[in-house]
């Protein structure tokens, strides 16, 4: 794909990977609609990117809301040609002590919400000539599992099956279908977990980097499957 005046969808935008990623494509040219809940964060990354992100506070488990924005914004002539799945949340217990909100919560946004801006996107994506192409961020805990993370790598196995039943449904369609595994990225998204990010964690600009190369892939080629983890672990003395 060709990626400058694409038009993206990026879910999680507001921090973190989502952040970085929609900064990677705005670079490279491409339009983006940035989803999240908290849109002063939103505003202070459009104040960076400039008038190519486009703020659009939104939570993706919300199907109503979702669906009548996608319906307002887009229409034949104006789709998206990217749609990366990024937005999620993780928190970490053990199964009879971990509050069942935050279970439903993780179905919630990871998988529920995953699974309504999709079909919704999906639809529009079948109508374009040129390749489309969805990107799903998944997880090193979607292929491995680790104790008292029931509830995320539920999610996360999910949207590696998600993935993978996508892309066998919708390669005729010229929709690329990729699931991203990044191991631990240095973001935010511990800080609820009590773990410490640190500097020997994966760097979110180098994921998105990654990504941008699975997009500028030639047509009849498509990375399908990428597990990425730093090869030190462990964090600096
Ligand atoms: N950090 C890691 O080690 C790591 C490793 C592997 C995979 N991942 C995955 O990478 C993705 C990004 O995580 P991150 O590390 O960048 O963490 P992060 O900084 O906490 O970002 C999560 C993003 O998701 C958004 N979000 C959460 N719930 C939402 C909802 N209901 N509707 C819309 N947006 C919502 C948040 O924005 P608002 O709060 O403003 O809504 C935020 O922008 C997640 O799917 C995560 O599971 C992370």
């Amino acid at each position: 794909m060709n990626i400058p005046n694409k038009i993206a969808i990026v879910t999680g935008a507001s921090s973190g990977l989502g952040a970085a990623i929609s900064n990677a494509l705005v670079a490279e040219g491409a339009t983006v609609f940035g989803l999240a809940r908290n849109n002063d964060s939103l505003k202070e990354l459009q104040k960076k990117l400039g008038s190519k992100f486009i703020p659009v506070q939104l939570d993706i488990s919300e199907s109503k809301a979702v669906n009548k924005w996608i319906a307002e914004t887009f229409s034949e002539e104006k789709s998206p040609d990217v749609l990366v799945n990024n937005a999620g949340v993780g928190s970490f217990g053990k199964i009879d002590e971990m509050p069942s909100e935050q279970w439903y919560n993780m179905i919630n946004t990871n998988l529920n919400g995953m699974y309504c801006i999709t079909s919704e996107v999906v639809k529009l994506m079948k109508a374009k000539k040129d390749n489309t192409h969805i990107v799903n961020i998944g997880s090193i805990l979607g292929i491995t599992a680790r104790a008292e993370g029931a509830a995320y790598c539920t999610t996360k196995y999910g949207i590696n099956g998600f993935s993978e039943a996508l892309f066998k449904e919708l390669r005729t369609d010229n929709i690329k279908v990729t699931c991203l595994n990044p191991g631990s990225i240095d973001t935010n998204f511990f800080a609820s977990s009590g773990i410490n990010s640190h500097g020997n964690m994966l760097q979110a600009k180098d994921i998105a980097s990654t990504l941008l190369h699975i997009l500028n892939t030639p047509d009849n080629m498509l990375i399908s499957e990428m597990t990425i983890r730093p090869l030190n672990p462990k964090a600096p003395e």
